[in-house]
């Protein structure tokens, strides 16, 4: 058992998933073996290499398993296989003795949440009404004038509820109508599901990524949700609506109680949930006595606008509120969210490398986000997204954060000698991983230089965060053992800045630098900080 113990504010921070690094593989986009323009498993197992050469401990690996692939896998038919889009069972054997010979491990995106239509679970539920596999999934009827039970709208748009035809009773479905939920309330379900996950833990993966973990249980009297007063036009028409019965109810803990019970039932793994909720809603999902998930994926840096000031606050209000024994976690980037590079910019990319791998807790970086991928404009009649395709009158696909990582400057920059799956960047010739590779000034060598001080130093990946100041422009914070302080101070913004915090003076010596001017200078209490300029310096 790893648990740290409960009520203790000793969590030691040496379990690999603490000290660690995750990495997103999205896999369609990574790197093909075939030529069928679609990235495979072969095809990470071919660059485990450069993750393990980047500084990553860990590889996330999103849904390879047999699906429609309606939404691109997150809609499953059968959690115990690999779809040959992506390979074999043996290639899937291979990728994770591969991983495991390098010293890294590898986590499964788990989505129990919803099924494909296409799954013999749901086929049979809705054979007909007495069916066994029936109540596996929610269904109800309709109303005196044939509507759905409530108001619940689903993700990609439209009603939650779909009309089923045969046996004359709606089912819910919190993304597309092809992906029907699941009933958690029945313990047949729980059994079924903690079953797979046993079957890929006897396997020897790592752990998982919990996909959409607080939308598991659903009011059990189908309550109307509230609207949504701030509901904006150009958001998903899911926001129309608060989904204070939809989801987060407080019997979610106890499913995902039995889920650590399982996990921890094997040596060092880890359970990751996938939820967008505020921060004290969030940190609940550490679980009482921390039997929760042990990283509930902190979103911040990716939903926050790109301000200081807001960026700070947020640091101290997660600080502040995680639970005695919950290990902190930042995510940077996903499959589901504008790149970064995107939303702040070149140079504020770097910064960002800078915050994210000098804060306290478990970083999940997104593939490409290392090489300061763009999102990547597709047209209209190339769109793929059912989230984009479903709300054709707003801008939603997410296609534009999906697309190839370039490897090279050959054709497809090495991604497929086919054709990929989704269009690439236009200077892909430019950026790609080579090229940085080659540069000693890239943001690829500034995340490999950030990552290996972060795994020198254990003031860094596990020291303690004290912070220092804030601004519309600057933060600055420490990160501290009892042995080393480090401070750091990041510019969030083009424009210079005297950094001389009055209630705080230091002196030391800069260790890494975003620009030229400060490299191996010593400072205090004073520094002139240009536009887009981070420092981290070792104080005496
Ligand atoms: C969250 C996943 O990240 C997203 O890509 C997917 O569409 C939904 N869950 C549904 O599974």
């Amino acid at each position: 058992m790893q648990s740290e113990k409960p009520g203790s504010k000793t969590v030691s921070g040496d379990l690999w998933w603490q000290k660690g690094i995750i990495y997103e593989v999205y896999i369609r986009s990574f790197n093909d073996s075939n030529g069928d323009g679609i990235g495979d498993l072969k095809g990470l197992t071919e660059k485990l290499d450069y993750l393990h050469d980047l500084g990553i401990d860990c590889v996330w690996v999103t849904p390879f398993y047999q699906s429609p692939m309606k939404d691109f896998g997150y809609d499953i038919s059968d959690f115990k296989s690999v779809d040959k889009m992506f390979g074999t069972m043996k290639d899937f054997d291979e990728l994770l003795h591969e991983t495991h010979k390098r010293g890294m491990k590898l986590i499964l995106d788990q989505v129990p949440n919803h099924t494909s239509d296409q799954h013999e679970w749901f086929k049979e539920a809705r054979s007909s009404r007495d069916n066994p596999k029936r109540d596996w999934f929610i269904w109800a009827d309709a109303d005196a004038e044939g509507n759905p039970p409530n108001n619940w709208l689903a993700m990609f748009g439209g009603s939650a509820w779909e009309w089923d035809e045969k046996t004359e009773q709606f089912y819910y479905h919190a993304f597309l109508k092809e992906q029907p939920d699941l009933n958690w309330r029945n313990p047949e379900v729980q059994e079924a599901v903690l079953e797979e996950m046993r079957f890929w833990l006897d396997k020897g993966v790592d752990g998982f990524r919990v996909d959409v973990m607080w939308h598991l249980i659903k009011d059990e009297y189908f309550r109307d949700n509230p609207d949504n007063p701030d509901y904006k036009e150009e958001q998903p028409t899911y926001n129309q609506l608060q989904p204070v019965y939809s989801t987060d109810q407080p019997e979610v803990h106890d499913i995902i109680e039995k889920m650590r019970d399982l996990t921890d039932s094997y040596p060092e793994r880890v359970l990751i949930g996938e939820i967008y909720l505020p921060i004290h809603q969030l940190v609940s999902y550490y679980g009482p006595d921390n039997q929760g998930a042990q990283l509930p994926f902190n979103f911040q840096l990716l939903t926050l606008p790109w301000e200081p000031k807001k960026i700070a606050i947020a640091i101290d209000q997660y600080e502040g509120a995680l639970p005695n024994s919950g290990w902190p976690n930042w995510v940077i980037g996903n499959h589901d969210q504008s790149r970064l590079a995107t939303k702040v910019g070149e140079a504020q990319a770097r910064v960002a490398a800078m915050l994210l791998l000098t804060l306290r807790g478990t970083p999940t970086l997104y593939y490409g986000d290392e090489i300061g991928m763009q999102d990547v404009k597709i047209p209209k009649n190339e769109m793929q997204d059912p989230q984009g395709l479903h709300m054709p009158d707003k801008d939603l696909s997410r296609d534009p954060f999906r697309s190839p990582m370039p490897w090279n400057d050959s054709a497809n920059a090495g991604f497929t000698t086919g054709k990929p799956w989704l269009r690439m960047a236009k200077n892909i010739d430019k950026l790609n991983v080579q090229a940085q590779q080659e540069d000693p000034d890239s943001l690829l060598a500034l995340y490999k230089k950030l990552i290996a001080l972060r795994r020198q130093e254990p003031a860094l990946h596990k020291g303690r965060y004290r912070p220092v100041y804030s601004d519309d422009k600057l933060i600055a914070y420490l990160r501290e053992t009892d042995e080393k302080r480090f401070l750091i101070v990041l510019n969030l913004s083009d424009k210079g800045r005297q950094f001389a915090p009055e209630r705080f003076k230091f002196k030391g010596k800069v260790i890494l630098s975003l620009l030229p001017d400060h490299e191996n200078e010593t400072v205090e209490n004073e520094i002139r900080m240009k536009g887009d300029e981070g420092l981290i310096i070792e104080l005496e």
